[in-house]
């Protein structure tokens, strides 16, 4: 048989480490005992829908946002739905949002029979473009969605005065920025509505499902703690059409043991997260900025590069696992082909669905494990410069 020529990068790649994208079950293992005590605790009362545990967890992620108040839902996607059903966002309206995001965003959006309208994202921060935010306003225009994508918040500040201007409220989609901050607030509490997810992948996950949404008005936590119950503001009395988007209270009881934890995390985060840009800084990669006046969380450590697949081939052959967020932007997806959207309408998030890479990067993550991805990552950039 003949043999395979290699590259010197690839003999060496051929060398195993295994980096998991995100270990989970390591940080089970850390709040295994203490998350056990607090489900029992459920099982006790038998309080498995919303009970003292969400209750709780409420109390704790509202003081950690600072907002006045957070209601805990079954997942993120519902809080963003409540959200624009506060907002009184309707059949036949607009909402401006971005195409590069979870397609959660538009759902919610297409869940009130409302039309997305995108605009595109910032070439820097990837997060909504806001001087492209103003032309896309028509008289149907109900909301402004941005989204604080890979946990880093949108530019607040130009969203708001355009938010006053025009007299439209702004729903924030935080699902991926918990312990992100905007000048010395935190993500989320700008808009009407912030809405946030605890997916187990995210920086705070539950065992299963959940979702918050947090608002400094009265009126609106009112409404939406109705809606994510049947729009029972008292039992059996139904003022409009409801939804079953109830916290389960096992998840509830583990948000709030994780709370605890999540300043810590998040300080982790931003460690490795200081540490890839160092040790990643003199490589021909896209890294990821984080803007003035901005605390980015960290959930996802995306950089960019023509040859992304190659490059992602390559980590994968020694060991290290990555994601891609998000390889089609959704006014390329077919479920919105109805928009009538055509490749280059977008170009900046088309370019990081081409190029975008997301590198391993969780709490539990030691040093070592780090370097083997620089090592990889240095070895398969020189491998795919060499073909
Ligand atoms: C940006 C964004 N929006 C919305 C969602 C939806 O959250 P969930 O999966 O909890 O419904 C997610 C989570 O995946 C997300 O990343």
């Amino acid at each position: 048989m003949e043999a395979v020529q290699k590259s010197p990068a690839t003999a060496k790649l051929a060398t195993k480490v295994s980096v998991p994208f995100l270990d989970l079950p390591a940080q089970a293992a850390k709040i295994r005992e203490e998350v056990f005590q607090s489900l029992r605790e459920v099982t006790e009362n038998a309080s498995f829908v919303l009970g003292p545990k969400v209750a709780n967890f409420e109390e704790q992620f509202a003081a950690f946002t600072g907002a006045k108040h957070c209601i805990g839902v079954n997942t993120g996607t519902s809080a963003l739905h409540l959200a624009l059903i506060a907002a009184g966002v309707q059949a036949g309206d607009e909402v401006i949002t971005v195409p590069m995001t979870f397609v959660a965003t538009s759902w919610a959006i297409s869940y009130v029979g409302a039309t997305p309208v995108y605009v595109d994202v910032d070439p820097v921060t990837y997060t909504m473009d806001v001087s492209q935010v103003k032309r896309r306003i028509t008289g149907k225009t109900k909301a402004l969605l941005p989204v604080h994508l890979y946990g880093q918040s949108a530019d607040m500040n130009p969203l708001l005065e355009i938010s006053e201007q025009y007299g439209i409220p702004i729903i924030e989609d935080a699902a991926q920025a918990h312990a992100a901050y905007y000048h010395d607030r935190h993500a989320g509490t700008y808009g009407l509505c912030g809405c946030f997810s605890f997916y187990p992948g995210k920086n705070l996950g539950a065992w299963g499902e959940g979702g918050a949404l947090i608002t400094n008005s009265d009126a609106v936590a009112r409404r939406v703690r109705a809606l994510r119950d049947h729009a029972q503001g008292q039992r059996y009395h139904h003022e409009e059409i409801g939804f079953n988007y109830r916290m389960d209270g096992f998840q509830g009881a583990v948000l709030g043991v994780k709370m605890k934890y999540l300043q810590r995390w998040a300080e982790a985060r931003c460690f490795l997260a200081e540490r890839y840009q160092k040790l990643l800084a003199r490589l021909p990669l896209q890294l990821p900025v984080q803007a003035p006046h901005r605390r980015h969380a960290w959930h996802l450590f995306v950089v960019l590069h023509p040859k992304r697949d190659q490059i992602r081939t390559l980590l994968e052959e020694a060991g290290v696992q990555t994601g891609l967020h998000y390889p089609i932007p959704l006014h390329l997806q077919k479920a919105y082909a109805n928009l009538g959207h055509a490749a280059g309408d977008f170009p900046m998030a088309e370019r990081i669905g081409e190029e975008c890479l997301t590198l391993p990067l969780f709490p539990e993550m030691t040093i070592r494990a780090q370097d083997a991805v620089v090592e990889a990552l240095t070895d398969a950039l020189r491998e795919v410069e060499w073909q």
